[in-house]
């Protein structure tokens, strides 16, 4: 039984492919998180429309009109706390965030990425994974910490690379992993069955207390 739905924002900044992904998600009863704001930093993102439709809570905050990098994210962090959002699902959202902002989220902050982490970090995945001439490609859910890219793996799908694969192509198989494993992981993360062990996200119910070691035992 869920006692209380995860509040969740998914930041955009384009597309909304896993938006949608995680919007669709969480229509199913039992799913522990529930979407409660679409937030993007760009006005014209086309993933916006598909939010609206569905009726969800929708923002822009353009980091364009605001000072700096922390200006913006706090123009952000007002509208995220005013939705009293527990958790954060960045979904394809291009700015990088600051050490406030990760510090204001920190274990409640996920990313996607189009790529099989440690390898691969920044942009252009697919045509580097290509050029590198590597046989295997995929995705990472990770939880967001200071350096970029880097943080406790949650969720890996893992897709092989074709002879005749362009970065398109490639970028296309791994998008369809990335619509599986990332709502994976929001029900895992919403719904509290993990532990994070330093860099290892343990997926599954927590475990119990391992029973003291009594030397000598106990009769
Ligand atoms: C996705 O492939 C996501 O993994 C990637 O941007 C794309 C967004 O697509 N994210 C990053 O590169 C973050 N570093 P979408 O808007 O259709 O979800």
């Amino acid at each position: 039984m869920i006692l209380r739905r995860k509040r969740t924002a998914i930041l955009v900044s384009g597309r909304g492919s896993n938006m949608r992904a995680l919007v669709e998600a969480a229509q199913g009863p039992d799913f522990p998180a529930e979407i409660c704001l679409v937030l993007s930093n760009r006005p014209d993102a086309p993933g916006l429309a598909f939010a609206k439709e569905k009726g969800l809570a929708v923002a822009v905050v353009d980091h364009k009109i605001h000072a700096g990098r922390e200006e913006f994210e706090r123009s952000m962090q007002v509208l995220l706390e005013l939705h009293g959002i527990d958790l954060v699902c960045l979904a394809g959202f291009m700015r990088l965030l600051t050490p406030w902002f990760i510090g204001q989220w920190r274990g409640r902050l996920v990313n996607i990425h189009p790529a099989l982490l440690p390898a691969y970090r920044g942009l252009h995945t697919h045509a580097r994974a290509l050029a590198d001439g590597v046989k295997i490609h995929g995705c990472t859910v990770h939880f967001v910490v200071e350096a970029m890219d880097e943080g406790p793996i949650i969720a890996q799908a893992a897709v092989p690379v074709l002879d005749t694969d362009t970065p398109e192509t490639l970028a296309a198989r791994v998008l369809a992993q990335e619509h599986i494993i990332y709502p994976a992981a929001l029900g895992h993360i919403a719904g509290g069955s993990y532990t994070v062990r330093g860099n290892r996200v343990l997926l599954g119910e927590p475990a119990a207390e391992p029973l003291p070691l009594l030397v000598p035992p106990v009769a």
